[in-house]
């Protein structure tokens, strides 16, 4: 039986790539796509997320349009500079012809795990501010969800946005430390990992010549990404940081974990850092009580491309 999800998305180019990439898994069956500001405001999400799902054939599933702003300041403005005004490459595409379901995203994701109690993994590649405000709304919640596999946060190397904070903790870190202190499984992959995953210039040359709608589309919107990892980062090519979630969920072999309660830095210059209870920790009060977050340390990035770039390769078929 396919395993469910429900993936919570700011999109964005590498949130296309992550969708496009469960989509084409028959491992898995997307029940919703839940939206928030990150990369652009929540009604640029909702409306890319439509988007994507047209492109792909699969308006069957329903987006879920959610929290406009974070819990404990102002939207940041988002990263037009990465992921292009639009936040799919500066392609400016007409609205989308479907529309959202009439539910706030919190509420949804609520619904649909007390609809199915311990079948459903949210898979947040985003703000966590939508997954918070689910946990406030309902605090016994995390107990029926089967597991939260969340790209975010960097453990033990700098962030990408400020030295210490990775960009989807960064831009709301109150509701970072609220599901971090939730009572189920989490599986974090963040910079730690998703910076060894890297596409080459060459590969996304690769995808206009794959032949199926989703590849196209990607083959449009990726030089904007790749032109920002050239700028700032000096690399040609891009980090495949949301798909990495897919990968662990298809493949988790291919990823090394270690388990340790994580606070996040919610004041000063560290705000938004994700700090692992690790060292000398007999003054570590703060993290007490806390379960331990699944921190993936290590992966076979080679392994992961592969399955990654063979799922883009596939025509859907339902
Ligand atoms: C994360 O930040 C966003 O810009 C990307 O879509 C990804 O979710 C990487 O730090
Ligand atoms: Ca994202």
């Amino acid at each position: 039986m396919a395993r469910k999800i429900i993936i919570d998305t700011d999109p964005g180019i590498d949130d296309a790539l992550a969708i496009f990439y469960a989509l084409a898994a028959p491992e898995l069956e997307i029940l919703g796509l839940t939206t928030v500001f990150g990369n652009g405001s929540t009604q640029m999400s909702t409306a890319n997320a439509l988007h994507l799902l047209e492109i792909a054939g699969r308006t069957d599933i329903p987006v879920a349009h959610g929290a406009e702003r974070p819990m404990g300041m102002a939207f940041q403005g988002g990263a037009p500079q990465v992921h292009g005004a639009d936040a799919q490459g500066n392609l400016f595409l007409p609205a989308p012809a479907g529309k959202p379901v009439s539910m706030h995203a919190a509420q949804f994701i609520i619904d649909q795990v007390m609809a199915a109690p311990g079948e459903i993994t949210l898979v947040p590649l985003a703000p966590l501010t939508n997954i918070a405000l689910a946990f406030l709304l309902k605090p016994d919640l995390p107990q029926y969800i089967r597991e939260i596999v969340l790209m975010g946060g960097a453990a033990f190397v700098p962030g990408n946005i400020t030295p210490a904070a990775e960009a989807n903790i960064w831009n709301d870190p109150e509701a970072a430390d609220i599901v971090f202190g939730a009572d189920c499984n989490i599986v974090m992959i963040g910079l730690d990992v998703t910076e060894h995953l890297f596409l080459p210039g060459s590969r996304l040359e690769q995808f206009a010549s794959l032949g199926n709608p989703r590849a196209d589309h990607l083959a449009r919107i990726l030089p904007c990404y790749r032109d920002f990892h050239v700028r700032q980062l000096g690399l040609d090519g891009i980090h495949v940081h949301d798909s990495s979630t897919i990968s662990y969920l298809l493949r988790p072999d291919l990823f090394t974990l270690e388990g340790h309660p994580v606070r996040v830095e919610l004041t000063g210059l560290g705000r938004g850092k994700t700090w692992p209870a690790v060292g000398r920790s007999d003054v570590e009060s703060a993290w007490a009580g806390r379960r331990p977050i699944q921190i993936a340390v290590k992966v076979d990035a080679d392994a992961a491309l592969a399955l990654e770039w063979e799922h883009h390769s596939r025509t859907l078929g339902r």
